[in-house]
């Protein structure tokens, strides 16, 4: 089987986690790195692999089986319809668009090219996830109830120096972290029917928001809170307690995700699961397991799953249906801050079709 050769599109901090992945993967190659900036020209030469500028100069040359987009999120849209409209898959970061707007032209692409789009929320691919989905699909708990989500971290003020990441329609912890979230939390309770959200950009000072909070209420049942911050210290967070990405972020022994169903309780990173003895209630004490799984490199599983997806071996776990629909979730946690009143998620989906 020859190797899929791929191009890595934004050579920044993701950019440089997928072209990491890619050099030890086994039936993918990274092929070119597309970066107008000199450091992604200088990784280019590092890597000895093809370096272009822009896409345009990269389909021109015809040396990529496909590609993953990881520049700044008003860049994703036109540089996804350029390489869908060449026939070349994709794994597109997220957020899958800049606006709600773009993310529709982006769904009329997706549709109109019949080529598959894999969306990089990359935690659906941590074992530890699928073990506890398999776990919460097999009834380990029940039907869902309630969960907690916690997501703070410390962000220093420089990371702020990349100006994207100030401006409030693309930066901000809800659009960068929060919404791997609340990805997670639609694929364990289903969708979203609305949120109660409320935002503060106090404690940093900046345009764009750095706390957070919302309720969910969801279509099938249950109810979740969700609580974010990039200018609070604390471990409870999925990127400093999962040790999904060692090469950035320290492991932490802390949890960020309760869920409680019917008959059992789940918290994560750590797969505890709680439940009573049959005829048990709140007076009797909870036996504790732990669920097992193995641990693997979620980036490198997110590739090799790409890999299926280019050889048209298997449909994207993540969809770009799946990204849009978080968007959507961060757009209405977003104004029904502004407003200060409930918004349904159909509200959002009206407005950005209309
Ligand atoms: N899934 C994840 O874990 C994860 C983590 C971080 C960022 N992201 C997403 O990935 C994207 C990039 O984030 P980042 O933090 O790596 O940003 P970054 O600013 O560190 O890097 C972006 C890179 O894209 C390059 N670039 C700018 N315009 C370009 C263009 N037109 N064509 C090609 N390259 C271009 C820049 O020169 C830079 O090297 C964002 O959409 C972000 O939300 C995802």
């Amino acid at each position: 089987m020859t190797d899929l050769k791929i191009a890595v599109i934004g050579a920044g901090v993701i950019g440089r986690t997928h072209i990491d992945a890619l050099r030890k993967a086994t039936g993918l190659s990274l092929a070119a790195i597309v970066d107008p900036s000199p450091a992604g020209q200088d990784l280019a030469e590092l890597y000895q692999v093809r370096y272009f500028a822009d896409v345009a100069a990269l389909l021109t040359a015809r040396v990529v089986d496909a590609a993953i987009i990881a520049s700044p999120n008003d860049t994703h849209v036109p540089i996804a319809t350029e390489l869908l409209g060449a026939g070349k898959p994709i794994l597109l970061e997220k957020p899958v668009a800049n606006t709600l707007g773009d993310a529709a032209a982006l769904a009329g692409a997706v549709a109109r090219a019949d080529v598959p789009v894999l969306v990089g929320h990359h935690r659906r691919h941590n074992p530890l996830i699928k073990a506890a989905k398999q776990a919460i699909s097999d009834g380990a708990v029940g039907p869902l109830v309630m969960a907690t989500v916690t997501c703070a971290m410390l962000k220093p003020m420089d990371y702020f120096d990349v100006a994207w990441r100030q401006d409030p329609n693309q930066g901000g912890p809800l659009l960068i972290n929060a919404i791997h979230d609340i990805d997670l939390l639609r694929h364990f309770f289903g969708e979203i029917y609305s949120v109660q959200g409320a935002s503060s950009n106090a404690t940093r000072g900046l345009a764009v928001e750095d706390t957070a909070a919302a309720i969910l209420t969801f279509e099938d049942s249950g109810i979740a809170t969700l609580a974010l911050s990039d200018a609070a210290t604390g471990p409870w967070a999925w990127e400093l307690s999962s040790g999904e990405n060692p090469g950035r972020f320290p492991k932490h022994d802390a949890v960020t995700h309760l869920y409680a169903g019917r008959d059992g309780g789940l918290s994560l990173p750590d797969l505890s699961l709680w439940s009573h003895k049959a005829g048990g209630n709140w007076v009797h004490e909870l036996d504790r397991s732990t669920l097992k799984f193995s641990a693997l490199d979620t980036y490198a599983e997110q590739l090799a799953h790409f890999g299926t997806v280019i050889r048209g071996e298997a449909a994207p776990l993540v969809t770009c249906d799946d990204g849009i629909r978080n968007m959507m979730v961060v757009a209405a946690i977003k104004a029904s801050a502004q407003q200060g009143k409930s918004i349904r998620i159909a509200e959002i989906c009206e407005q950005s079709s209309g």
